[in-house]
């Protein structure tokens, strides 16, 4: 017999494998690849190429991504029902939408999206295995190492793979999978091992905001259209 063990205070990432039309996600990578045009990297050549940081940060104002990025979108609501939000309170606003590249021996560092709310990732290539890179999201802290640092320290005392204590979560890209994390958490793309393979992703990033009101609730951003543009300084 053994006592009960309570974890709490979970932080949700969603997936779900969408549906995906071979043919169109052969033209959606063409049309990626096209965008990112000579530049390959980051540009440290160990770097992936991604959208946002090279102009290509509208895809769901292309015609080529707007069907997925409503599929994206209906599935943003669900997350936010699922975790508990009032949707009738909250306006959702799709604020970046842009391509990550990565070639062979290729990473993206560790980061998170302080500009955003919620982030979501859809794969166009992978083979289920990671070979092309996992996507890593690392835990914020080990909660169970009972105080900050703990587990840190070389040779122990926490071993590395204990469920309750992990460092970080893996998950392996393929057509159509969709991850959808909170934009806080930190992640970072392991190195494509894959010679032949180029790991194609579209990442999304969500704001939420109050619905145009009288009476926002507090700790939520009013709606944009309410906000007033301030005058810049005379120079
Ligand atoms: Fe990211």
């Amino acid at each position: 017999m053994f006592v009960d063990l309570h974890s709490l205070f979970p932080t949700v990432v969603a997936t779900e494998q969408l549906r995906m039309d071979p043919l169109q996600v052969a033209a959606q990578l063409q049309t990626l690849l096209a965008l990112r045009g000579d530049q390959d990297s980051n540009p440290d050549p160990g770097c992936a190429w991604t959208g946002d940081l090279n102009g290509v940060w509208q895809l769901h104002d292309h015609p080529d991504f707007r069907g997925l990025a409503d599929q994206v979108v209906a599935r943003v609501w669900h997350y936010l029902k699922a975790t508990g939000f009032d949707c009738d309170q909250v306006d959702l606003h799709l604020q970046r939408c842009w391509p990550v590249v990565s070639e062979w021996g290729q990473v993206v560092g560790r980061h998170h999206h302080p500009n955003a709310h919620l982030s979501a990732v859809v794969y166009l290539s992978g083979e289920g295995t990671g070979d092309e890179g996992a996507l890593c999201l690392h835990a914020p802290r080990q909660l169970n190492e009972l105080v900050p640092g703990l587990a840190v320290g070389h040779g122990g005392p926490i071993g590395d793979d204990h469920p309750l204590n992990q460092r970080h979560w893996l998950l392996a890209p393929q057509p159509g999978l969709l991850v959808m994390f909170p934009a806080r958490l930190d992640h970072s793309v392991l190195e494509n091992a894959d010679p032949d393979g180029l790991r194609v992703s579209m990442s999304f990033d969500f704001v939420l905001s109050a619905r145009p009101s009288e009476r926002p609730p507090e700790y939520l951003s009013p709606h944009p259209h309410q906000w007033q543009r301030c005058q810049r300084p005379v120079p």
